[in-house]
């Protein structure tokens, strides 16, 4: 699986979602939504763009069974969390964001036993 690919391609949905987001709250002189736009610009574009690098640096990684989940997990968290953020200004539930933030950490964790795993093996 082209795990730098598939990456790339959602940090740059996230980075044109987050640009788009930050033009309308330019626009409209309404800031309460900022920290949803700067989780999904960090996130969405910064974190998930740097796991496709990654993934681009260490093909090996790419060999893991917990690189497809983790895949899967970080991307649909990094699109969560934001909402979740919505939900909890907007409506004062931040169920989401908490749960959205327990799964992130647990990709960030998976990703990182991947890397000290299997990294040595890319010279
Ligand atoms: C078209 C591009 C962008 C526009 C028009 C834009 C616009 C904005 C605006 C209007 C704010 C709110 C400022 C305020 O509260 O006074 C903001 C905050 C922020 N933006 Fe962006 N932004 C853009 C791209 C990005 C990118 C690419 C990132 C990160 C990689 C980013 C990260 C942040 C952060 C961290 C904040 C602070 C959020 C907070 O204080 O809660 N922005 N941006």
């Amino acid at each position: 699986m082209r795990y730098d690919f598939i990456f790339i391609t959602a940090a740059l949905a996230c980075l044109l979602t987050g640009m788009s987001m930050g033009i309308w709250m330019g626009i409209a002189h309404d800031f309460t939504l900022s920290p949803v736009h700067a989780h999904l610009n960090l996130l969405g574009w910064v974190t998930l763009a740097l796991y496709g690098l990654i993934h681009r640096a260490y093909p090996a990684l790419g060999q893991s069974r917990a690189a497809l989940p983790q895949c899967v997990l970080a991307i649909a968290t990094s699109l969560t969390m934001p909402a979740g953020i919505a939900l909890s200004i907007l409506a004062q539930q931040p169920i989401v964001a908490i749960v959205a933030s327990i799964f992130l950490l647990i990709a960030t964790a998976t990703f990182a036993t991947m890397f000290v795993r299997r990294a040595r093996a890319t010279a």
